[in-house]
């Protein structure tokens, strides 16, 4: 079987949830305790066996493109200073020359479109997608797990996904299941922020995927689904009807770092847990409780 060795990360979105500031920063570089969202997306790709990131970029995330460059002169003013750790720090999350790609979508128009920009660069193989808004905290990697039960389903397409509350379900892409044992299950379908009280099930599509090249062929000639957007859950809806999918109720903690609440729950919550910054972190939150 094909290793999954090319992850499809989509940054060109408006994140207008995080405006104004996501007009010119772009909110994958925000910091989640002591470093960006992105490097906990490309350490969990890497964990997960990924040795080609294709991000799909837009106006406005230039800087992605620089962060994961060498900054010649820092880098020589930190070696000066014998800031040894700190160096390590900014070079850890640097790719070897030629396992990145960027692309461009130039529009925002949905993210089947942005999945479909890069199919040149992925070729004929299967690969991964990963949402970096949603940083999923877990002992073995979110996308390690989605690997391995596409191995064990012989090649399924695998959707990772996750319980919600039934009020909140509206707001998500939620899968229909054909039976329900264990955490990685065969799918029917799934439908795109279904109406309250419709959804087929209680797990949402949660920002992991592992796709068959045959999405780009379906992603070609689609139009725009609900919002007025090229739907990934659309194509992906399609392609059941020759592939299968398989839905994996990942074992792990997601955080919503697109959404100003969710940024703030990633950053407490991770900051509880850091080697480092733990304890000062928790007499900090005491305090403003
Ligand atoms: P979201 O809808 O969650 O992100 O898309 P957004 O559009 O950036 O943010 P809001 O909703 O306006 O606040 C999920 C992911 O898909 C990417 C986004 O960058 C995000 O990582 N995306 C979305 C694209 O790359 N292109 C698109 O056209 C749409």
């Amino acid at each position: 079987m094909a290793k999954i060795r090319k992850a499809v990360v989509p940054v060109a979105g408006l994140g207008t949830r995080m405006l104004p500031g996501a007009k010119v920063v772009p909110k994958e570089l925000l910091n989640v305790v002591d470093r960006p969202i992105l490097s906990y997306i490309v350490e969990e790709g890497r964990a997960a066996g990924i040795e080609h990131f294709v991000f799909v970029t837009g106006r406005n995330k230039s800087a992605i493109e620089d962060y994961f460059d060498h900054q010649v002169e820092l880098e020589e003013q930190l070696r000066a200073k014998k800031k040894d750790s700190l160096l390590a720090e900014l070079l850890k999350d640097l790719p070897e020359a030629g396992s990145m790609s960027f692309v461009r979508q130039m529009q925002p128009k949905g993210l089947g479109h942005a999945v479909w920009c890069a199919r040149d660069i992925i070729g004929n193989e299967p690969f991964a997608v990963m949402l970096p808004d949603m940083i999923m905290d877990a002992d073995v990697p979110a996308l390690k797990q989605a690997v391995s039960a596409h191995e064990a389903t012989n090649g399924s397409n695998i959707i990772v996904v996750e319980e919600m509350a039934q009020s909140q379900l509206h707001q998500y892409g939620v899968v229909a299941l054909s039976k329900q044992d264990g955490r990685c299950n065969p799918m029917t379908g799934m439908v795109e922020k279904p109406q309250p009280g419709t959804a087929p099930s209680n797990l949402i599509v949660s920002g992991r995927y592992i796709l068959n090249p045959e999405i780009f062929d379906l992603l070609s000639d689609q139009a725009a689904g609900a919002g007025g957007e090229i739907q990934l859950t659309d194509a992906m809806a399609r392609l059941m009807a020759s592939q299968s999918f398989h839905a994996l109720q990942y074992e792990g903690v997601t955080y919503d770092c697109g959404d100003k609440i969710g940024l703030l729950r990633a950053n407490v919550a991770l900051a509880l847990k850091h080697p480092q910054l733990a304890a000062t972190a928790r007499e900090a939150v005491t305090s403003l409780l």
